[in-house]
């Protein structure tokens, strides 16, 4: 990942259309997976009750941290998505941005989302339609992610594309 990701991308569209989206309430715990420098996180902060951000690259929790020093409850995890250091059900809606392409275990990262979303709440996994591109998804791609949920265990999946910040999002969304 090139280190002008997080300068480039201090407040990615694609976040705030997740936060938009995953229609947050004063009630929700939420987890960013795969958060990089947390824009999704501190764009939910005010709407919910805590927001936690879990990344496996130290660089991108340093900048996480830093950029989130005056929000009380936001907290940051190091962890890769296969092995997420939550309880079961802690959490009442769960996304991850950009994240999944880099995910060695799909399966396992999915599996693990399962586990720590609670019963009804909700997961959303946004990727870039942009077939043929290492960090795009095409139609294939697509169905897989959504494949891979149901076998997870996600109820309702289903998936909608948005054009936002120049560029074609896929949001696919699973109930837990
Ligand atoms: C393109 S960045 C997207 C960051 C952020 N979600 C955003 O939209 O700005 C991809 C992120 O996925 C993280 N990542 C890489 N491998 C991962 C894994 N196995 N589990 C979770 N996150 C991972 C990277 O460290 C990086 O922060």
């Amino acid at each position: 990942m090139s280190w002008l990701y997080p300068i480039l991308h201090r407040k990615p569209a694609s976040n705030l259309l997740v936060v938009e989206l995953a229609a947050l309430t004063s009630g929700d715990r939420v987890l960013d997976i795969g958060c990089g420098p947390g824009a999704a996180v501190r764009g939910a902060a005010p709407l919910v009750e805590e927001a936690v951000g879990a990344d496996p690259s130290g660089r991108m929790l340093h900048l996480a941290h830093r950029r989130s020093r005056r929000i009380p409850n936001v907290r940051y995890v190091q962890a890769p998505a296969h092995h997420l250091p939550f309880e079961d059900d802690l959490f009442t809606a769960v996304w991850t941005i950009h994240s999944m392409h880099h995910w060695g275990d799909e399966e396992a990262g999915i599996s693990e989302a399962h586990r720590v979303l609670g019963s009804g709440g909700r997961f959303l996994v946004v990727e870039r339609i942009d077939p043929g591109k290492p960090w795009g998804v095409d139609a294939a791609g697509i169905h897989r992610i959504t494949s891979m949920m149901r076998k997870a265990g996600f109820a309702d999946v289903d998936w909608t594309k948005h054009r936002v910040g120049g560029a074609d999002e896929a949001v696919i969304v699973g109930r837990g």
